[in-house]
């Protein structure tokens, strides 16, 4: 039998805070690449799909586990694994043909032989003619572009993306996603595998093989779901759509089970203003006449991507003011009522909610409401959520809640002394 192009073996991984504690962001991750697979990774902003990346790439070691290339550890950079970036990542003072070279860089290559085939991979992606140009003069799909020369020069077994095209305007994106397909069936493809990383449901049916959803805090898989529909796909294809109801359905469901470990703090509330919120209430309530909405039909309704959507489902889901499940969205009764209120009505109904819903409300008011002067500094709370999160992180949660609890009219804050306290002590 041959083994597995890689084969990552139950790992976990931790970062050092600044404080020195631990933050895993990673645990119990296995998985396994097949020869002639594209694997999609999807999940929350956050999740870790970047950091499982690295640790496959060899740019990082997990904490815990192992990775194996073809049966060998990876214990540092492997010479046939390439990765391609988000940010593209080229060196602005060399010319396109010099940013192919450089992935070369590494390996002992006769400059001769670099150059011949840094041509070869320029060529193989559409770039031929632009050798001599600097990444300035370029716009970003073809930035991209030589980002793939400079992967696909190594004439790699395993290509790693990191939302590679989530940079690009739609078009761009899919004139590259359709090359990089048709290379990856063509005669002269080297490939073995590809795993790549997305935030675009559609992106990962259209291309990939299987699909993983990542569930977040720590980032584990949380599903799968197999692709087998033959290349070329096309996003109008009903079996096409039916899958993206599908990882709707798997994603929703991951959701879920994270407000179970809603009853401490250690929940990433998501970024998202009151207004948001209440928006897309309104969009469902909208929507919501013809009976359940599925999840796909509202963000295209709205014109929301999913990375902008679901922390806005998470948000109202948390708050029970909608139910998500099944790839399907629900006002509940208390979305409606806070819909139909009069601002002073949906102040209050909002405060309930919060400090019903939100264990960080309550734990918040709590302290204030013990404090001598019921003022506390928010220095405090971030401390509480450094235990769950970095420091940034628990300092943008919190001023997520700060935002709806102002709004709510529970507490109030001054920015100038960083302090918090109740409404009615001021
Ligand atoms: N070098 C680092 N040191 C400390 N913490 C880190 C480091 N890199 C990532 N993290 C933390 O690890 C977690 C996972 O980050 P990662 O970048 O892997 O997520 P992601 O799923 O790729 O997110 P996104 O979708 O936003 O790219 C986050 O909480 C992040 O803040
Ligand atoms: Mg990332």
């Amino acid at each position: 039998m041959t083994p597995a192009i890689i084969e990552v073996q139950t790992i976990q991984h931790s970062f050092k805070k600044p404080d020195q504690q631990d933050l895993l962001v990673i645990d119990q991750v296995n998985l396994q690449l097949k020869k002639g697979e594209i694997v999609a990774l999807l999940g929350q902003s956050g999740s870790g799909k970047s950091t499982l990346l690295r640790i496959i790439a060899g740019l990082i070691r997990p904490s815990k586990g192992k990775v194996l290339y073809l049966g060998q550890e990876v214990g540092g950079p492997v010479s046939g694994i390439a990765m391609v970036f988000q940010s593209f990542a080229l060196m602005p003072w060399l010319t396109v043909l010099e940013n192919v070279e450089l992935g070369l860089e590494a390996q002992r290559i006769p400059a001769k032989i670099r150059r011949e085939r840094a041509l070869k991979a320029i060529d193989q992606i559409g770039m031929d003619g632009f050798e001599g140009a600097y990444p300035k003069e370029l716009s970003g799909g073809m930035r991209q572009r030589v980002g793939f020369a400079r992967a696909l020069v190594t004439e790699p077994e395993l290509l790693l993306m990191d939302e590679p095209f989530s940079a690009l305007d739609v078009l761009t994106a899919e004139s590259l996603r359709n090359d990089l397909m048709e290379l990856w069936q063509s005669a002269e493809n080297k490939m073995k595998a590809i795993l790549f990383v997305t935030h675009n449901i559609e992106e990962a049916v259209l291309i990939a093989d299987r699909i993983l959803v990542f569930g977040s805090n720590p980032g584990f898989i949380k599903g799968e779901l197999k692709v087998n529909l033959p290349h070329p796909r096309n996003g109008q294809d009903p079996q096409v759509s039916k899958l993206i109801d599908e990882v709707y359905t798997l994603m929703t469901s991951t959701r879920l089970e994270s407000q179970l470990r809603k009853e401490s703090l250690n929940h990433r509330l998501p970024d998202v203003g009151v207004a948001e919120l209440i928006g897309l209430l309104e969009a469902v309530d909208e929507l919501q006449q013809k009976g359940p909405i599925d999840l796909p039909h509202l963000a295209n309704h709205v014109r929301l991507n999913i990375d902008d959507l679901f922390p806005v489902l998470d948000a109202l889901s948390l708050l029970q003011l909608a139910k998500v499940s099944e790839g399907d969205i629900a006002m509940t009764r208390k979305g409606k009522a806070l819909l139909d209120a009069d601002i002073t009505d949906k102040k209050i109904l909002f405060a309930q909610l919060l400090l019903e819903h939100i264990p960080l409300a309550k734990h918040i008011n709590q302290a204030l409401r013990r404090s001598a002067n019921q003022k506390v500094s928010e220095a405090a709370f971030v401390e509480d959520l450094e235990a769950y999160f970095t420091k940034e992180e628990a300092s943008r949660i919190l001023a997520t809640l700060i935002d709806w609890a102002r709004y709510a009219e529970i507490f109030a804050y001054d920015y100038d002394s960083g302090l918090l306290f109740l409404e009615d002590s001021r």
